[in-house]
């Protein structure tokens, strides 16, 4: 059977990272075809807008699309693309892994913590931002639904028991904000009940922290909104390695972007070192995603594997090779 997906090559590092990106993908004999879109600058010179409205029914027809880093303008008032997406597709769950891989130069081992962060509501509203004439007086708001909480927390367990995870730990503060925080642990515990077979913990956001950096081996799958999950979920990157290795995938009902979590790197765009792996990382996540967790994880066997070896892997991770030389080593040993 063969799916097709959408694939929005990138700026910058962009089109080199997608390359490799692509080859593994198939070397792996996935049966997918690739549907190209155009969005950030390319659609910006070609057609005088960042995200053209049809990239958004392509996406929108096949329901699945591989992103590679863009590049937002600074400055002519443009808004995020990625938080145009989000909005537009409606992609409430920002899932984002942080695995150990070996060869890295990460303060810890053995961790593999998933961070399932509420992606549409909470502190991130563009609403109710006001700030008084005088510039003394700045506030902001905060809004939490029942069907938001619900819709994230539910997730995150359906995800767990889909993964064989053992434990989801839902990280709040709602010991000071109690109305909202509070929601937010009020219903991740009636659905907690829902799940028997998955232990339920809940942690306050700063200790959480915390812990984190004492002692992550703890964490299996964490819960939060918005903004403690946009935090948390860089923290645990840094634990692994940073950016590099950072993959992150937005989830809606109707459509599921999956991206590398790291910028556009203009600074070595061109010169053939960009790590592939965190889109790499991406792609494996959104085979599980399709149904095709087995070819997921030969992805991900295979960069440990050449990451432990070390040798063709890019100067980022203190190797001496190139975004081609880490692609070739990666569909040598996913072919087998
Ligand atoms: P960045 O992540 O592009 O780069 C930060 C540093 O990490 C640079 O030194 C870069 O060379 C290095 N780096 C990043 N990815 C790498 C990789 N795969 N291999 C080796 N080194 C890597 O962040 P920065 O510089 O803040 O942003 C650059 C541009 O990217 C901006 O235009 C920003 O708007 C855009 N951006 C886009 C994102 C997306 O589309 N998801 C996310 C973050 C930034
Ligand atoms: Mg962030």
């Amino acid at each position: 059977m063969s799916k097709t997906i959408a694939v929005i090559r990138g700026d910058g590092i962009g089109p080199e990272i997608m390359n490799a990106t692509l080859r593994v993908l198939d070397a792996l004999d996935c049966g997918l075809d690739y549907e190209f879109v155009e969005a950030g600058m390319e659609a910006l010179e070609k057609h005088g807008e960042l995200l053209p409205a049809a990239t958004l029914d392509t996406i929108a027809k096949h329901s699945i699309a591989l992103k590679s880093p863009l590049t937002t303008p600074v400055g002519g008032g443009f808004s995020s693309i990625n938080v145009q997406l989000r909005r537009h597709f409606d992609l409430y769950a920002n899932v984002r892994p942080a695995i150990s891989f070996p060869g890295t130069k990460a303060r810890f081992e053995n961790i593999d913590i998933i961070t399932v962060r509420e992606n549409t509501e909470g502190a991130y509203l563009s609403e109710g931002q006001t700030l008084s004439e005088d510039g003394e007086t700045a506030s902001s708001m905060i809004r939490t639904t029942r069907r938001g909480c619900n819709r994230i927390v539910r997730y995150a367990f359906e995800m767990a028991r889909s993964k064989g995870r053992k434990k989801v730990t839902a990280v709040h503060k709602a010991n000071i904000m109690k109305t909202t925080s509070g929601l937010f642990l009020n219903v991740a515990r009636e659905i907690a009940k829902e799940y028997p077979d998955i232990e339920f913990n809940e942690l306050i956001v700063d200790n959480t922290c915390m812990q984190l950096v004492m002692r992550p081996e703890q964490f299996d799958v964490i819960v939060t909104t918005n903004l403690f999950g946009d935090i948390l979920s860089d923290l645990c990157a840094g634990l692994v390695g940073g950016l590099g290795l950072a993959p992150g995938s937005n989830i809606g009902a109707e459509a599921a972007i999956f991206e590398a979590v790291h910028g556009s790197a203009p600074d070595i765009a061109g010169k053939g070192v960009a790590n592939p792996c965190a889109l790499l990382l991406a792609a494996a996540d959104m085979l599980d995603h399709l149904g095709m967790a087995e070819k997921g994880t030969r992805i991900r066997t295979a960069i440990r594997e050449t990451l432990a070896a070390g040798d063709r892997t890019t100067p980022d991770l203190g190797g001496s090779g190139t975004t081609d030389s880490f692609a070739d080593a990666l569909v040598e040993r996913v072919k087998g």
